[in-house]
């Protein structure tokens, strides 16, 4: 077994795999998205991907089995044999999707066990929230962290707002939605999403005074020790970040587009069911 990266390979090449989906050092994390369904082996010791990922454009309509396919593509072009974690832009708890943000409404009501059951022939699965496998990964791996005592909130700010809470030692509380919390007239996500900057054409001063007030508000009801920010525009954090002016830090995401791949893996690998 070698942990060397494979060499790239053409889009549709399988990849000869260089790791043991044995061994407990590597997991495998698919994200899926709106636009973008994307996977890889991760090694669950640095919290980095071996070699690249590899992405599908999400089928049109993303109905569960026409993404459930895409998914068993991505996991059959690395020859992965092992527990597979997969994210999707949904509340998922108690073994049923619950809502679908930017996926087919389809999605509502189903089982992600049976669904992606029939498949992959993975033996295990964990299927849950793509912000919420985005925080586990942030707080694991992201290098921020360390000294951070208390609660911590991972938002992404995109189409939507993710949300992820992270208790002290990791232990994540599932299926926060804090993006629909309603903050003065509307949903914190129609005023401080990434898109909703976009759509208003807000510049950043103005649209960090609608993100201020947001974070104050969830400062209020969770009193967390930090906020991590990710998604798109937080490549861009030095424009913005400056301009908050709640009380907790706030700090750019350091994983950014893996994160959602390295935390499902995790939650593979801890045999998570939220
Ligand atoms: C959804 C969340 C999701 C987020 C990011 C929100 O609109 O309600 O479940 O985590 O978008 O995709």
């Amino acid at each position: 077994m070698s942990a060397d990266h494979p060499a790239p390979a053409a889009d549709d090449q399988p990849i000869v795999i260089t790791v043991d989906a044995d061994d407990p050092r590597y997991g495998f994390g698919v994200d899926v998205g709106g636009s973008g369904v994307k996977g890889g082996i991760v090694d669950l010791e640095t919290g980095e991907l071996v070699g690249d990922r590899f992405k599908i454009t999400t089928p049109q309509p993303a109905t569960p089995d026409a993404v459930a396919a895409t998914v068993a593509q991505i996991v059959a072009h690395f020859g992965w044999t092992g527990r597979v974690g997969i994210t999707l832009p949904s509340v998922v708890a108690g073994g049923v999707v619950r809502t679908a943000a930017n996926i087919d409404k389809a999605w509502i009501g189903t089982d992600p066990y049976e669904l992606f059951g029939r498949h992959l022939s993975s033996p295990g699965l964990s299927v849950l929230n793509d912000a919420d496998a985005a925080g586990l990964a942030e707080v694991r791996y992201g290098s921020n962290d360390d000294d951070v005592d208390g609660v911590i909130i991972m938002l992404t700010l995109g189409t939507g707002i993710g949300s992820a809470i992270v208790l002290p030692g990791g232990q994540l509380l599932p299926n926060t939605e804090l993006g629909h919390l309603r903050v003065g007239d509307d949903e914190a996500e129609a005023q401080a999403s990434s898109r909703a900057k976009e759509v208003n054409d807000w510049s950043y001063k103005h649209w960090a005074g609608k993100l201020s007030r947001v974070l104050a508000e969830y400062e209020m009801l969770f009193s967390p020790a930090l906020f991590i920010v990710g998604g798109g525009i937080s490549r861009k954090a030095d424009k913005w970040v400056p301009l908050l002016t709640n009380s907790t830090p706030v700090v750019p995401a350091i994983l950014r587009n893996t994160a959602g791949i390295v935390g499902a893996a995790m939650a593979a690998e801890a045999r998570m069911r939220p």
